[in-house]
């Protein structure tokens, strides 16, 4: 691996070579438009910048809502074409060149497969194709394995075997949920995963037991959205997380951040995901 891959890898796993990572996941309006809490990106994201690894996000929202003065490293989101009026997300292509992601500096791209879906062949081309791209730019790719809109999918056999494929095909890291078995996921997956928080869970509590788990089995770290920035305590929640991904704090360790917490995203009366 080159100096320029290893580098950019380095920075989001501020740990070294054995390190975890936080990354916050505010890619979500590429799909969903504007989701609840994320309606404002500039407004969501000021707070909590300072506290993440890395934020996962489109060229659009990178342009708009971040300064340029941050040094956050960044995760490009580069698939696109699909959203929530439709009933197949799977319908998916690459939809920022890597030279636009290298203009704009970012420490990966990323990109979703739909293993099983409609468009799988697609998405797994699209893969394929990005890592050429990634390995000639230094600049690694992450995949995505996607679900749609069929969230109960999540289990331990298909995640492992999306998450397989997509390290196969040459991703140099792979997002995925977090699972029952999930210790079979990251047996069966030779580079590092991160785990998604998928839609808002019943607590800020199941969030950080959600993220306890994963790294106990395994996990190299998350990337989460909603359940930070729709928490009623986001930085307080980021910062929790952190304690968890960073320092093996326990659960409870954790919500001691929650019983103080600071820092509240506005609520807009619109479209919950
Ligand atoms: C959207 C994504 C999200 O980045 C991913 O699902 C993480 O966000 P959340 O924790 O809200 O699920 O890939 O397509």
């Amino acid at each position: 691996m080159d100096w320029g891959m290893r580098n950019r890898l380095a920075r989001m796993f501020p740990g070294g070579d054995d390190g975890n990572t936080v990354m916050l996941a505010v890619d979500h309006g590429y799909f969903m438009g504007p989701t609840h809490r994320l309606e404002d990106a500039r407004a969501t994201l000021a707070p909590l910048l300072p506290h993440a690894d890395a934020i996962a996000l489109t060229r659009g929202i990178l342009r708009t809502s971040v300064p340029p003065s941050s040094t956050t490293p960044v995760v490009l989101r580069v698939s696109g074409g699909a959203t929530v009026l439709k009933d197949d997300l799977s319908h998916e292509t690459i939809t920022t060149a890597m030279r636009d992601a290298a203009r704009l500096n970012v420490s990966a791209v990323a990109l979703s497969v739909f293993v099983g879906a409609p468009h799988e062949h697609e998405s797994l081309v699209n893969l394929s194709r990005l890592v050429d791209e990634g390995e000639e730019a230094g600049i690694p790719v992450m995949a995505i394995t996607a679900v749609g809109k069929e969230l109960e999918k999540r289990d331990a056999r298909y995640l492992a075997l999306a998450c397989r494929v997509s390290a196969e095909l040459g991703a140099h890291l792979v997002k995925t949920y977090y699972c029952d078995g999930f210790e079979k996921v990251v047996e069966g997956c030779p580079v590092p995963l991160v785990v998604a928080g998928g839609p808002k869970l019943d607590s800020d509590r199941s969030a950080l037991e959600l993220a306890h788990s994963a790294i106990a089995k395994g996990a190299r770290g998350i990337d989460m959205g909603r359940n930070i920035w729709q928490s009623d305590h986001p930085v307080a929640m980021l910062r929790a997380l952190r304690t968890i991904v960073h320092d093996q704090a326990t659960v409870a360790g954790a919500m001691k951040l929650l019983e103080r917490p600071e820092g509240r995203t506005p609520t807009a009366p619109t479209l919950r995901a």
